[in-house]
């Protein structure tokens, strides 16, 4: 027994958990992801898996994100990039909707499947059907010749290495990475934008996993914070934009692994009923670093306060303004608003991870879940 805990304790590379370690592999993940895929001083992305289908992108209409938890909102955050950058309408369903529904698909539209696993059962009916329809589908997955590479017509490896944790960490940021990337490189086809864009956004992106790094160093902070809301019965996440999914993605980790009830809401959503919520009890996690919707998340944080919630805020590094209101400040690396959801996601990884650890949380395997859900 000794030997099979030396073991473990190998295997998780010193860390206390597998989640832990996977938060941290992040910066070397999204590394191995990018590598050989992009080519910031020609402002290129090149994706061999979807190659031969470059024509084919020049010409869609309409593509269709189908997922399931964490990869949903992965696909959410790939909606915002691909309709920014290539000028894409794109809709994001829970595939486990769209498989039981009667939906529209035709022989020009593009599917995007994403699964960690491959092997996510209401994902793979979703293919099929679209399948069926005459639509060309891609595939996101990390697992290597899982079911769902074998199903789709082409597809692009995350490349995040194995991911032991049910909670989803590494797999998210490499998904949101690949979709960054696939945004660029449908932009790139279409011609929707400049070389020089590129240039400028594939640079900042080259350097993300640096930015990451400094991120992880909130570390020490975000445990102290976790030791304040521990004993919280709800927590609300709220964030705009691109900050939504982000915002969404914190409270399922959060509910998944320490079953504290937690909601994800857009920012300017919380006026229309979870404001009802708020009280001395209720901690509010807010997405306000510095990007375009800044100055109005800036006015649903006093909102918060003004109903005495207790507000913890991401926010850029520097910022001053979020401070004078907040009750906790979380720094993160400045990043233009594309790159903002792989940074922002740290600080609530660890957050949920703490937190769960401190109530006694069983963090790599909680109760009711599966790493991959086999069933309908
Ligand atoms: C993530 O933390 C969850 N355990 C879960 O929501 C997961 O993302 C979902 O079941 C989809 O899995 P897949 O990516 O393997 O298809």
């Amino acid at each position: 027994q000794e030997l099979e805990l030396k073991l473990e304790m190998l295997e998780k590379g010193g860390f206390d958990h597998f989640m832990l370690k996977e938060i941290y592999e992040q910066p070397r993940s999204i590394k191995d992801c990018m590598r050989g895929r992009i080519y910031p001083e020609e402002g290129k992305v090149q994706l061999g898996g979807i190659k031969e289908f470059a024509e084919k992108l020049k010409n869609i209409d309409r593509i269709i994100i189908v997922a399931c938890g964490t990869s949903w909102h992965a696909g959410l955050v790939g909606e915002y990039l691909i309709e920014e950058y290539a000028r894409i309408p794109v809709e994001v369903e829970y595939a486990s909707e769209f498989r039981y529904r009667n939906p529209i698909i035709t022989e020009k539209d593009v599917v995007i499947a994403i699964s960690q696993s491959g092997e996510t059962a209401d994902t793979m009916a979703a293919i099929e059907m679209a399948k069926e329809r005459g639509a060309t589908i891609f595939g996101i997955c990390n697992v290597a010749g899982a079911s769902i590479p074998r199903l789709t017509h082409a597809g692009v490896y995350t490349h995040a290495g194995p991911e032991i944790g049910v909670a989803s960490t590494k797999a998210f940021t490499a998904q949101v990475t690949v979709l960054t990337l696939m945004a660029f490189y449908m932009a790139q086809q279409k011609g929707t934008i400049t070389t020089s864009k590129l240039i400028e956004l594939l640079t900042e992106l080259d350097h993300i996993p640096e930015k990451i790094q400094v991120a992880l160093e909130s570390n020490d902070l975000v445990k102290e914070v976790a030791e304040k809301i521990k004993d919280s019965t709800n927590c609300l996440f709220l964030g705009r934009g691109s900050g939504f999914p982000v915002a969404l993605e914190g409270a399922l980790k959060l509910k998944e692994i320490s079953y504290i009830h937690a909601e994800g809401y857009p920012a300017a959503e919380m006026k229309h009923g979870p404001i009802a919520l708020i009280d001395e009890e209720m901690p509010v996690v807010f997405i306000a670093t510095q990007n375009s919707s800044y100055e109005k998340v800036i006015s649903n944080i006093q909102e918060v306060k003004a109903r005495k919630g207790k507000v913890i805020a991401i926010v850029t590094q520097g910022d001053t303004e979020v401070k004078k209101m907040a009750d906790y400040c979380i720094e993160i690396p400045d990043a233009k608003e594309a790159f903002l959801p792989l940074l922002a996601t740290i600080p609530l990884q660890l957050l949920s991870y703490h937190i769960a650890v401190m109530r006694g949380c069983n963090v790599d395997q909680p109760r009711n879940l599966a790493k991959s859900v086999t069933v309908e």
